[in-house]
């Protein structure tokens, strides 16, 4: 983890908490954590479960890779360490989302456990609920909706996820949904149970 910069800096708590803003929504808030391999689905599957839970008057956000590389992490590239960056960051900001009583999705390959582990501890018990979208390589490859893995393969693109960089399944994920055997509403009916069976929306 990285080490905190700053010194002479205090813990302010605020007036409003986490459970007041949770009591207002009437449901609780947590990190629904999509990972998997490039093309496997984790944005249109995030976006699915974001429609049902918009339908069910909850209040949700979704936080993409691609879209987030745009902006707030338009500094970091693929090597290990700027991976590791990028899913640090966007762990504090789902805790951020968590805090202000939001359940937020995350679309972000998060090839290694080490990191997707530090976003699990950073978070309570019941708020972090790691979503393994499996999907074989060749199948990613076939769909490869942006092209990459045909870039990847012609050694375009260094550092490629399934390709040319690790991707380091979940050993013990909350849910794992298999978007090469099912469909999207079929895994959407999965994630919804699974946040029903833990009280996070009733
Ligand atoms: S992560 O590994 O750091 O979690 P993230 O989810 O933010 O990755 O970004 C992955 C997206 O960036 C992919 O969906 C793809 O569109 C694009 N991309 C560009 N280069 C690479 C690469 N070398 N490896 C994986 N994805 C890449």
């Amino acid at each position: 983890m990285t080490q905190q910069a700053a010194t002479n800096i205090y813990w302010h708590d605020t007036a409003i908490t986490k459970e007041d803003r949770q009591k207002l929504n009437n449901h609780k808030s947590c990190t629904i954590w999509f990972t998997g391999l490039s093309g496997s689905g984790k944005s249109t599957l995030a976006n699915a479960v974001e429609n049902r839970l918009h339908e069910l008057g909850t209040r949700s956000y979704v936080l993409d890779g691609d879209n987030i590389r745009h902006g707030l992490n338009n500094d970091l590239g693929f090597s290990p360490d700027d991976r590791k960056e990028n899913i640090r960051r966007i762990g504090e900001v789902s805790k951020l989302f968590v805090d202000g009583g939001s359940i937020v999705l995350t679309a972000f390959i998060s090839p290694y456990k080490d990191d997707r582990k530090v976003v699990r501890d950073l978070l309570d018990e019941n708020e972090f609920f790691e979503v393994y979208v499996k999907c074989s390589i060749s199948e990613c490859e076939k769909r490869d909706p942006k092209g990459l893995y045909k870039k990847a393969r012609n050694g375009d693109i260094k550092e490629f996820t399934g390709i040319s960089a690790p991707y380091e399944e979940p050993e013990n994920p909350e849910i794992i949904v298999e978007t090469d055997r099912f469909s999207i509403e079929e895994c959407v009916d999965q994630v919804i149970i699974k946040l029903k069976e833990h009280s996070i929306i009733y």
